[in-house]
């Protein structure tokens, strides 16, 4: 396990806690393998009923670490598949219900990685965003289809291609999240919901998901997103992104053909 991902059980609740504070959560390839791995093991271990994903911190995931993105891009050959694969198809393929609790910012994949969650709790500074266009990247973790279907084409659009945040009172309303409560309470509200499932009939539960969710029609989507992904990665507009991010300047993307 990554020491910036904490793991507990304790009543049939899996508890993964994000750990990276100073880096905003930041994901990295470590963290996305401690927690495909925790997730892995949730499908056959009888002791866990539900996960429940937190983190620590005023903020609950900053996304990919940008400096792994920039690390990635030129030539970024066929050594290992990165965890994230394994991480998303996890989640994607989970039969234990997923429980997610967000504080302040959720990007990219912090938000996109709630799609894949049964339950949503938000604390009311939650900011969701999916910025993957203003890095010069394409949507992952399949919500280039589940974005669209949850809150409908324009809204999913605006979020892709301005990147612009959307706040726990819209996410709620446009059906992103079940419920928005004050900061304080995140993590007791969200555990109370995460043993209330716990309690119920495991294999009922999992029969639910499989009937509501398609597996294989969401990792036949990310396969499609990440061919996108990679050749956006090496791209000359991805650089000038990284670059911009590190210098702690606005991109320009202005003389850059796509
Ligand atoms: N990858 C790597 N490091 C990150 C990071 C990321 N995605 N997000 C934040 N950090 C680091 C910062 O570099 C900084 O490190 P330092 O203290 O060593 O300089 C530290 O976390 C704190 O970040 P900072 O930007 O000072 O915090 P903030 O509260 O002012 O802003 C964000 C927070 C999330 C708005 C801002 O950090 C940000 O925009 N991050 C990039 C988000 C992003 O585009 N992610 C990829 C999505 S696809």
């Amino acid at each position: 396990m990554s020491e910036h991902v904490k793991s507990e059980i304790s009543d049939g609740v899996l508890t993964l806690t994000i750990a990276r504070p100073d880096k905003k959560n930041a994901l990295t390839n470590d963290m996305y393998g401690a927690l495909a791995d925790a997730i892995g093991r949730a499908e056959s271990d009888a002791a866990t009923r539900v996960v429940l994903i937190q983190a620590q911190g005023d903020m609950f995931s900053a996304g990919n670490d940008i400096g792994e993105f920039a690390a990635q891009a030129p030539g970024a050959g066929s050594k290992e598949e990165p965890h994230v694969v394994r991480f998303l198809r996890n989640l994607a393929k989970a039969s234990r219900p997923l429980v997610a609790a967000v504080q302040g910012r959720a990007v990219g994949v912090g938000t996109t990685m709630l799609l894949h969650c049964d339950m949503v709790i938000l604390a009311e500074d939650a900011l969701l965003t999916t910025p993957f266009v203003n890095l010069a990247l394409v949507p992952e973790a399949a919500s280039s289809l589940l974005m669209p279907s949850r809150i409908g084409y324009v809204r999913a659009f605006e979020m892709f291609a301005l990147g612009e945040a959307v706040s726990a009172k819209d996410a709620l309303a446009w059906g992103l999240a079940n419920q928005v409560v004050p900061v304080g309470l995140l993590h007791v509200k969200a555990r109370e919901l995460a043993q209330r499932i716990a309690a119920q009939p495991v294999g009922a539960l999992a029969a639910t998901k499989r009937l509501m969710r398609d597996p294989q029609e969401l990792t036949a989507q990310m396969d499609a997103e990440t061919v996108q992904f990679v050749e956006r990665l090496r791209s000359p507009e991805a650089r000038e992104a990284f670059t911009a991010f590190a210098q702690r300047r606005p991109p320009n993307f202005s003389n850059l053909a796509g």
